[in-house]
C-alpha cells in the first residue's frame, strides 16, 4: 500500500499568515503536537530570519520527536549553514525558477540558477544532512524548464523535490498534468506545495497525490501566506478515505490539533470547515436529524465519521427541527412528554426559529418544564 508522507509547514508557512507570529514557547507545543498527530516532517521555520526563529527551530530539532525536522533556507550559503547549525534533519531551499519572478526578483540566467541549486544541494549533502529543493513558482514555470533543474539536483543527490504552486494558480486538471509529467522523468521522490488564492490549495494537493506525489505540504487549518495554504485534515482525509491510501496520520487528534491552532493563532475557524469545524457532523433539519438518528450515513459521507477524527456528533434544534428530533432531546434528557405537549414545543421551537431567534437544548428543556407544568 502507497503511504504518502505528510509534510507541515504550519510553523513556518502557516506563520507567514499576516498576524501571526508564535513566540517560541507556542512553537515548541505544536510541534509536540504535530509529532503526536503524526506528520513525517514539521518544517519548524526559517532558521537564518530572525535570532528567536534559530533558537526555536533548535530547540523543536532537539526535543527528540518521531518527526523530522525541517528549516527553510535561501540558496545562499549563511542561510544554509545557520540551517545546519539549528541540528535539523532537512535544510529544505528554493529559488524561484518562473519568468516573472526571476526577472523581478532573481535577475540572474537560467543557467546561474540551475548552478546555484547544484551547488546548494552538494554543499547541504556534504554536511550529511537531508535536502530538499524548491522550485518556486513551479507553476508559472516553463515545464522543460523545471525538468532539467529538477534532474540537475536529482544528478546532485537531492533526496526530494518540492512543487509549488506558490500563487496558487493551479487547477486540480493542470496540478495533475505536471506532476505525471515529472514523475515520468524524475527518481526522487516528489512533493507538492499548494496555496489557497483561487480556494483550490486542498483540490490541487489531492490532484498531484492522484499523479503520484509521493509527498504533500500542508498546514493546520489551511494557515499560511495570503488565502492560505492546503489544510491537512482536508487532504489527509481524501488520501485515507477518498483514495484508499496511507498516511501515519492518528486522525483521531485533528479536531484536537485544530482546536490548538486556533487558540494560539486566536483565528477561529468558520463552523462550516470541512472535517473539524463546529458543524462538521451537526445536523438542524427536522429530515436530516431524523435520518442520522436512524442511520448516519444517510446525511454523513460515511467514509469519515466523527470518531474518527476526534468530533462529535451534534444534533441541532432549530427552526427546521422535527418531531422526533425534539423527542429524542427530551428523552435523553430524562424527560417523556405527551404527544400534545410535543407539537406544543415544536410549535414553539419553529415560531422563534421564524423570528431568527437561536434556541439551545436548554431553552427547549425549560418550554417542556414549563409546558408540564413542572415550573
Ligand atoms: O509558496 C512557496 O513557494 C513557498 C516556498 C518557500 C516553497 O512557500
Ligand atoms: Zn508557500
Amino acid at each position: 500500500m502507497r503511504t504518502v508522507t505528510i509534510y507541515d509547514t504550519t510553523l513556518r508557512d502557516g506563520e507567514q499568515m499576516p498576524g501571526i507570529s508564535f513566540p517560541k514557547s507556542y512553537k515548541i507545543q505544536i510541534a509536540k503536537q504535530l509529532d503526536k498527530l503524526g506528520v513525517d516532517v514539521i518544517e519548524a521555520g526559517f532558521p537564518a530570519a530572525t535570532q528567536g526563529e534559530f533558537e526555536a527551530v533548535r530547540e523543536i530539532a532537539n526535543l527528540g520527536l518521531n518527526a523530522r525536522v525541517s528549516g527553510l533556507a535561501r540558496l545562499v550559503n549563511e542561510d544554509i549553514d545557520r540551517t545546519i547549525q539549528a541540528d535539523v534533519d532537512m535544510v529544505h531551499i528554493f529559488i524561484s525558477t518562473s519568468k516573472i519572478q526571476i526577472e523581478h526578483t532573481v535577475k540572474k540566467s537560467r543557467e546561474e540558477i540551475v548552478e546555484m541549486a547544484v551547488e546548494g544541494v552538494e554543499y547541504i549533502k556534504s554536511h550529511g544532512v537531508e535536502c530538499m529543493f524548491s522550485a518556486m513558482d513551479a507553476t508559472r514555470t516553463e515545464v522543460e524548464y523545471l525538468k532539467t533543474i529538477y534532474k540537475a539536483v536529482e544528478d546532485a543527490g537531492v533526496d526530494i523535490v518540492n512543487v509549488p504552486d506558490t500563487v496558487g494558480i493551479a487547477t486540480p486538471f493542470s496540478m495533475y498534468g505536471l506532476i505525471s509529467e515529472l514523475k515520468k522523468v524524475l527518481e526522487v521522490p516528489v512533493d507538492v506545495h499548494c496555496h489557497n488564492d483561487l480556494g483550490l490549495a486542498v483540490a490541487n494537493t489531492y490532484a498531484a497525490v492522484k499523479a503520484g506525489a509521493d509527498q504533500v505540504q500542508v498546514t493546520i487549518n489551511g494557515i499560511g501566506e495570503r488565502a492560505g495554504n492546503a489544510s491537512l485534515a482536508d487532504v489527509v482525509i481524501l488520501i485515507k478515505a477518498v483514495e484508499g491510501l496511507e498516511t501515519n496520520i492518528k486522525t483521531e487528534y485533528l479536531v484536537e490539533t485544530a482546536r490548538l491552532i486556533e487558540r494560539l493563532t486566536g483565528i477561529k475557524l468558520p463552523p462550516n470547515t470541512p472535517i473539524v469545524g463546529d458543524n462538521a457532523f451537526s445536523h438542524e433539519s427536522g429530515i436530516h436529524a431524523h435520518g442520522v438518528l436512524s442511520e448516519a450515513t444517510t446525511f454523513e459521507p460515511g467514509i469519515v465519521t466523527p470518531e474518527m477524527v476526534g468530533h462529535r456528533r451534534k444534533i441541532v434544534v432549530g427552526k427546521h427541527a422535527g418531531r422526533h428530533q425534539i423527542k429524542k432531546l427530551l428523552e435523553d434528557a430524562g424527560y417523556a412528554v405527551s404527544d400534545d405537549v410535543l407539537t406544543k414545543i415544536v410549535d414553539k421551537v419553529k415560531e422563534l426559529g421564524d423570528k431568527g431567534k437561536k434556541i439551545t437544548d436548554l431553552d427547549v428543556i425549560t418550554l417542556a418544564e414549563v409546558l408540564m407544568g413542572e415550573v
